[in-house]
This record gives C-alpha cells, sequence and structure tokens, in this order.
C-alpha cells in the first residue's frame, strides 16, 4: 500500500550501509514491499561467492585460494528470484537457491576473506550497478552509497549497539534451527565490522551525505515512520 497522493512515485536509489547486524535488510526489504521497489541484498551476494568457495575447498585453515577463486569468478553466476513466501528474491548459485545455507556460521566466518579480494568486488559492483540502472530500488550492503552508487538519491547508514545487535542475530538464527551461542555471535560480528571498517579495497564508512540512523531503540514501525516521511519529500510526485 502506497500513501503518495495519487499513489505515483518517482523512481530513485535507496542506498543502506552499515554494520553488520544491524536490521538492514530487513529495513531494504520492508521500505521496498511498501513503495513498490527492488530489493537487492548485496551481503547475500558476497555470501554466496563464500559458499562457492568453500565448496569448492578453496578456503583452508582460514585462509582463501585466492587465485583459484579469481579464475572461477566467470563460472559463479548469481541470480535473485522473487520469493513470494518471504516478501523479497532468494539468491540462487548457478541455479541453485542457496538462500538458507549462505547465512549459516560457516559463511558468516569465511565471508569477509571474500569480500577483500578486489578482484570479487569489482566483478560484483559491476552486477549491482547493472541491476540498479533503471532505479527503483533500494540495495544494502557495506560500499553502496561509497563505491556502488555514489550518486544515490538518498543514502542511509545505519547503526546499533552490539547488544541489540548480538539479540537480533541470536534470534533469527535460532528460528532457523542455528544452534549458536551469544558468545559466537558476538565474536562474529566483532570480526566482521573489524574486517569491513579496515580493508584496503571499499572499506565500511559513512558517505559524507548519508543520513545516520542509530536504530538501538526504534521497532521496525518507529523506522519505517521515519523513512516515509523523507521519502514522501523525495518521491511523490
Ligand atoms: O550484509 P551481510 O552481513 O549479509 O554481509 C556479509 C558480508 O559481506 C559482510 O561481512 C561484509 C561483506 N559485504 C561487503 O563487503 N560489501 C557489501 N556491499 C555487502 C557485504
Amino acid at each position: 500500500m502506497d500513501y503518495c497522493k495519487n499513489n505515483s512515485r518517482k523512481k530513485i536509489i535507496i542506498a543502506i550501509d552499515g554494520y553488520s547486524a544491524c536490521g538492514k535488510s530487513t529495513f531494504a526489504k520492508d521500505i521496498s514491499a511498501r513503495i513498490g521497489y527492488i530489493f537487492i541484498d548485496t551481503g547475500a551476494m558476497y555470501r554466496a561467492v563464500t559458499l562457492y568457495a568453500i565448496n569448492h575447498g578453496m578456503i583452508k585453515n582460514g585462509k582463501v585460494d585466492e587465485q583459484t577463486l579469481i579464475a572461477a569468478l566467470p563460472d559463479i553466476k548469481i541470480a535473485f528470484k522473487f520469493n513470494p513466501d518471504r516478501g523479497a528474491s532468494d539468491i540462487y548459485l548457478n541455479g541453485h537457491n542457496v538462500e538458507k545455507e549462505i547465512r549459516g556460521i560457516e559463511v558468516s566466518d569465511a565471508v569477509s576473506l571474500v569480500s577483500q579480494i578486489g578482484e570479487v568486488r569489482s566483478g560484483l559492483v559491476r552486477l549491482q550497478q547493472q541491476m540498479g540502472v533503471d532505479k527503483g530500488i533500494v540495495m544494502d550492503g557495506r560500499d553502496i552509497g561509497t563505491v556502488v552508487f555514489p550518486n544515490a538519491e538518498l543514502k542511509i547508514f545505519m547503526t546499533a549497539s552490539e547488544e541489540v545487535r548480538v539479540e537480533r542475530r541470536y534470534k533469527e538464527l535460532l528460528s532457523k534451527g542455528e544452534n549458536v551461542s551469544k558468545k559466537e555471535i558476538a565474536e562474529n560480528l566483532r570480526a566482521r565490522d573489524y574486517a569491513d571498517e579496515h580493508r584496503a579495497i571499499s572499506p565500511l564508512r559513512k558517505a559524507d551525505d548519508a543520513i545516520l540512523l542509530d536504530n538501538s531503540d526504534m521497532t521496525p514501525a518507529d523506522q519505517m515512520k521515519w523513512i516515509m516521511g523523507i521519502l514522501d519529500k523525495l518521491t511523490c510526485m
């Protein structure tokens, strides 16, 4: 249900970046459902490449065989297909739905190694830019407002306290039947945030023109109310 007076909205690009597990994808998905935009979770793309590397024995003892992975990049086909049950697109790796598999702790623990490889990033950034050519898109990740769409009309940078993020991720994994301790989750989030902020290529940082959103004490409904105030001004025709 859209609330612009004449029900028509301009198509813009909404870039959402921020720390791990602060609800970026849920927020982006809710926005896209509300205003009829396409939602792309770019973290899922880095996770899918990581899953490929794991399945092909390219990650051993905390190290990626970078040259083998780079050589295999042309064989890694990533696509999204809308899943009406979830109200969002599932990710497909070489034709297989891997939406569930990429969320496990094994992929989460290795994804920072893969997402720091320049060739992986440039390939995925190109794909993401193609997905946004017609605008009308909400994309979440770590470098969307800084690298993928530096000219995005709306940029949000999200954060939340560590305690809140751990609790949210714990509940999410528990509901999916994954038995992971809060300590393990906290360690994974800390390690990924550090890797995201300190990698040489496209590190996580707030774009100068991004709006900061700390959602530690906000419900999803609070966040929607906040963003719709901004979006109505920017996009209602
Ligand atoms: O959003 P997520 O937690 O599912 O993302 C998984 C990892 O992918 C995250 O640890 C960092 C990386 N990532 C990235 O480097 N650039 C993006 N645009 C999105 C994710």
